[in-house]
């Protein structure tokens, strides 16, 4: 298999991508104030080894030379996320302008180098202030999450376009409210549902406060969507299959696409559903530019286990990451044509897509990194594929630019196109990297 770049179109946008609290470090930097993730990581037991994001990979300071490093590496896209407690420190009301000012510069150098930035509004660090009001169960969280919008908007809206306003809500809702492994670690299902609910009315809310606040902008959410596949065609593990999907995938689809909650999965939900106001279905729904997916993996069920749904994972023959997900490149192809088909958005991009192993340094000072860079290869081959199948596939955001704090894994969890040496902060050039770098000068990839 041999993949180039000449099997995409010549306008296909390639970037790579980065969320604040993960890279950014300065956590008491320039008037920021805590958010949920600060909080999380700093209470014992709830990341891996203690690890938090206080230093990170300092590209609060650094950020010129990553932008350099952007630039070798030949992307002409960057998503980078804004830090909510930089730039309102409360969550709301008063705005610190030297919070905002950071990204003004680092959308200026990013222009400066010919690379467009995409800014995702919430990739997870809310601040800790709207959490002690009640966080994302309240309905004024969402409110606050367009007033944020609008603030950022008019800042950055002169010279940043693309926008994105929720990463993943799938992950803030149910891992933050619902079983807690995320920030703000609470574990209540019901909790968890109302906290997507005012995700997605914040993400319809802010969409509609960026339109106003930005002359041509192009507005979209990135979903983390996973291809769900029965262990077996037992009915009983295709129905579990149904139900996963339903949970995981089109409890966000349908309503973002203007089909309202999903029947089958309300009613399984029973007394646990969200109180829906009149008009939020609406506002949901606003119209989207774009959607973006971030893909890792497919989900392989059964029926068993617990209730509400009544899924057990399992884990078929393959190969894994170190995150322990399956390598499953048709997922990518899957996914993208299923959206097309069934929710007809009139652009999609690869927000996410990469891979996690265990890099060291070499003798030879190099990072040895094949399996990496055999994901990237077989993935990008199914978009391509997809792109040729008629999907409006537009563009393909590697996760990450570089080694980062991986959330509750801390920094264990290694997905940089960049190495990342956390004692020194040297970042250095991984041989996938090399590889995407050849990639997109146009040189062959052989697979
Ligand atoms: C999803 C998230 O958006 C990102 O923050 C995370 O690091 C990657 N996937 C890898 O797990």
């Amino acid at each position: 298999m041999t993949i180039r770049r000449d099997d995409f179109p010549g306008d296909f946008v390639w970037g790579t991508a980065t969320a604040a609290y993960q890279i950014e470090g300065a956590a008491l930097e320039d008037g920021r104030a805590p958010s949920i993730w600060d909080t999380f990581s700093h209470t014992p037991g709830k990341t891996r080894a203690g690890d938090t994001g206080d230093v990170a990979c300092d590209h609060y300071r650094r950020y010129r030379e990553d932008v350099a490093l952007m630039r070798d590496l030949g992307v002409n896209a960057y998503r980078f996320s804004v830090a909510w407690p930089r730039v309102l420190p409360q969550g709301r009301g008063a705005v610190n302008d030297a919070g905002l000012d950071f990204y003004d510069r680092l959308a200026d150098a990013l222009l400066e180098a010919g690379i467009t930035p995409w800014a995702t509004l919430y990739h997870w660090d809310l601040p800790q202030a709207l959490e002690d009001a009640g966080g994302w169960p309240e309905r004024d969280t969402a409110h606050a999450l367009a007033e944020y919008a609008a603030v950022v908007g008019q800042r950055l809206g002169d010279r940043v376009k693309h926008w994105i306003t929720l990463n993943e809500p799938w992950c803030s809702a149910y891992l933050g409210y619902g079983n807690g492994v995320h920030a703000p670690g609470r574990q209540d299902f019901a909790l968890s549902l109302q906290a997507a609910h005012h995700l997605l009315l914040g993400h319809g809310l802010a969409a509609e406060a960026l339109r106003a606040a930005v002359p041509g902008a192009r507005v979209g959410v990135t979903l983390n969507l996973t291809p769900t596949h029965p262990a077996t065609p037992d009915p009983r593990d295709l129905e579990a299959a149904r139900r996963y999907d339903g949970f995981f995938n089109r409890w966000y689809l349908d309503p973002l696409f203007g089909f309202g909650y999903p029947r089958d999965v309300w009613e399984l939900y029973g007394a646990m559903v969200p109180r829906v106001e009149p008009g939020d279905l609406e506002a949901v729904a606003a119209p989207l530019d774009f959607l973006g997916v971030n893909y890792y993996s497919r989900s392989v069920v059964r029926h068993g286990g617990q209730g509400p749904l009544f899924v057990e994972h399992v884990r078929p023959e393959g190969e894994y990451t170190y995150m322990n997900w399956e390598v499953y490149p048709d997922g990518i192809r899957e996914i993208v044509a299923r959206v097309a088909r069934e929710y007809r958005p009139p652009a999609v991009y690869i927000t996410e897509n990469g891979a996690c192993y265990p890099d060291g340094v070499d003798d030879d000072g190099e990072i040895h990194d094949p399996r990496r860079t055999a994901y990237y290869q077989s993935h990008l081959s199914k978009c391509a594929q997809a792109v040729r199948e008629g999907v409006p596939l537009k563009g393909y955001f590697a996760w990450s630019l570089l080694d980062n704090f991986e959330w509750a894994e801390g920094y264990d969890k290694r997905f940089g196109l960049f190495y990342v040496n956390f004692a020194t902060q040297e970042r250095r050039l991984k041989q996938s990297g090399r590889w995407l770098k050849g990639f997109l000068e146009g040189g062959a990839g052989a697979g």
